[in-house]
This record gives structure tokens, C-alpha cells and sequence, in this order.
């Protein structure tokens, strides 16, 4: 259903593909950790990324928002490749690309309200007033109303992440990279922000890959699935293929079982 959403229009390259990731390798200090991944993502996709803890999944992101360059491989981004854009064009493909971190990472020394308004202060004319209600609209989707004069280390950790979450979601971007959103914060929340990605991917049709290990409750949003292990895309499909897999990976994983084909050491 999600799939009718925003597919018009086709990239530099001619094809409708915003993000194509190809063979992808990346180690740290000679060790290994992306090992050919390959992946592609229509636009208006939404696609939910699993895998082991440390098997890569924030590396691959940040390798997508061209913040790491791969060793070999390359990751194109509507047919254009970050790593050897340069000057005004690759500012503005970032621009069409928002990026939630994992830890959240606000500015510290501004205040909620001031964290928000941020991007459309950089990116926009927009007059005070109309940034005002903008970022008003936008804390109240995310249930932080009453928290804008708040400074990070003021608000919990979970009020961090919605806000973290509202200032990439202000400018509304094409691209939209969720790295664990419901990490750390209590199931109603968690709920409620997974909904929220949900309501603005069905209205913006943004290309999205979300991060997660709460599989069941994304896996309700998502169009499709890849699991990243050992260094590669391993499986990829709708959710519900991945959930009635036959494959012993796949299976072990998405049922959390402990004994299967993967040690837990
Ligand atoms: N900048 C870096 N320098 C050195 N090693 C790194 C760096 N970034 C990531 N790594 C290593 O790459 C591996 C993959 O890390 P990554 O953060 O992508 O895992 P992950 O799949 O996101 O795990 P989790 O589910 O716990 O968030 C880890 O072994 C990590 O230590
Ligand atoms: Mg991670």
C-alpha cells in the first residue's frame, strides 16, 4: 500500500531507484565489518534494516549519508555518488537527506525549540513567525509541547529522541534515515513514534530505511525487509516472507532463538 506512494519521477541516472548500494566494502583497523553489500531501494520505500548488534547496520547508514566513504564500492543517491560529489552539488543532495542518529545528538547549548528550528534557520527564508509555528506543529506531533525552552540535559533521553526526530522531520526531507527510533524509549512512545513515521511516510512518501531490533511492531510499516549479516544483505523480501522464511538464519533471528546456526558467545 505504501508502495503506490511518491514512485513518479525518475533519478539522474533515469531509473526510479534513489538509493542503490553496490558491493559495498568497508573494515576499521583491518577488520572487516561491511563485506559486499549490495541493496536498492525504490523511492517512496520504506525499508526496515536487522541484524546482530555490531554487524554494521549504523556503519551502512552512514556510509548512505556520505558521512563514511566505503573502501571499494560505491552508494549512489539518485544516481549520484557522495563520495565523489563535491561544493554546492553535495550539499545539496545532504540537504535532501535526513538522518536520525542513533544516540539523537541535539546541540547542547540550544534549547529544544532552537534545535528545531536549526534546519529551517539554515536552509530556509522563512520569516520567525512562520518558523515559530512550524516547530510549535512539529513538537506537538511529537508529543514534546511544553518542552521547547528546555535545554537537552534538561529533558530524559526519550524527549531527546522525539526531538532529535522532530528536527529531522521539519524540513521534511526525500530521504529519511532512522537509526533505531524507539531505542530507549517506553512502549507508548515507541508506539506512537513508529506511527508517526508511518503517517509521514504515507503522506510525504519519503525513502526511508529504518533501523530496528523491535522486529514485530516495524515490520507493520515497513514495505520491505534486509537483514545485514556477516558483512552482507543476507535476505530481503516483504515482512511477512521474512517472518514465514524457512531459511535457519533468518528464522533464528526473527524469533530471537538461541540455538540455531548463529553461537551466542
Ligand atoms: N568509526 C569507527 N571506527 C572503528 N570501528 C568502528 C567505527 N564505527 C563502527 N565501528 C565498528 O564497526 C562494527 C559495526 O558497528 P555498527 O555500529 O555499525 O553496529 P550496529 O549493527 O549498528 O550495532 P547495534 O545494533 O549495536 O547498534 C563494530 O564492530 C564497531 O566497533
Ligand atoms: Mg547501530
Amino acid at each position: 500500500m505504501h508502495r503506490e506512494a511518491n514512485r513518479a519521477g525518475a533519478g539522474a541516472d533515469g531509473s526510479a531507484i534513489m538509493i542503490r548500494i553496490e558491493d559495498l566494502h568497508r573494515s576499521f583497523d583491518g577488520v572487516p565489518v561491511l563485506k559486499g553489500v549490495s541493496l536498492a531501494l525504490e523511492k517512496g520505500e520504506l525499508l526496515a534494516l536487522i541484524g546482530r548488534s555490531g554487524y554494521g547496520k549504523s556503519v551502512l547508514l552512514k556510509h548512505i549519508a556520505g558521512l563514511l566513504r566505503p573502501d571499494s564500492g560505491r552508494v549512489l543517491i539518485d544516481g549520484e555518488d557522495m563520495a565523489v560529489l563535491r561544493g554546492s552539488r553535495l550539499t545539496k543532495l545532504r540537504e535532501r537527506l535526513g538522518f536520525l542518529f542513533q544516540g539523537g545528538a541535539l546541540f547542547d547549548s540550544m534549547t529544544v525549540f532552537e534545535n528545531v528550528a536549526f534546519p529551517l534557520r539554515e536552509k530556509t527564508r522563512m520569516s520567525n513567525e512562520a518558523i515559530r509555528e512550524r516547530v510549535m506543529e512539529e513538537l506537538s506531533r511529537v508529543g514534546l509541547s511544553g518542552a521547547e525552552e528546555k535545554y537537552p540535559s534538561q529533558i530524559s533521553g526519550g524527549m531527546q529522541k522525539r526531538a532529535a526526530l522532530a528536527r529531522e522531520l521539519i524540513s521534511e526531507p526525500e530521504i529519511m534515515l532512522f537509526d533505531e527510533p524507539t531505542t530507549g524509549l517506553d512502549p507508548i512512545f515507541g508506539h506512537a513514534i513508529l506511527k508517526l513515521i508511518d503517517d509521514l511516510h504515507r503522506r510525504l512518501g519519503f525513502t526511508g530505511i529504518l533501523v530496528t531490533h523491535e522486529i514485530h511492531k516495524v515490520f507493520e510499516i515497513v514495505d520491505r525487509v534486509a537483514f545485514l549479516h556477516e558483512g552482507r544483505v543476507q535476505a530481503q523480501g516483504p515482512p511477512d516472507e521474512i517472518l514465514a522464511s524457512e531459511d535457519a538464519l533468518v528464522r533464528q533471528f526473527v524469533r530471537g532463538e538461541i540455538e540455531g546456526p548463529v553461537s551466542v558467545e
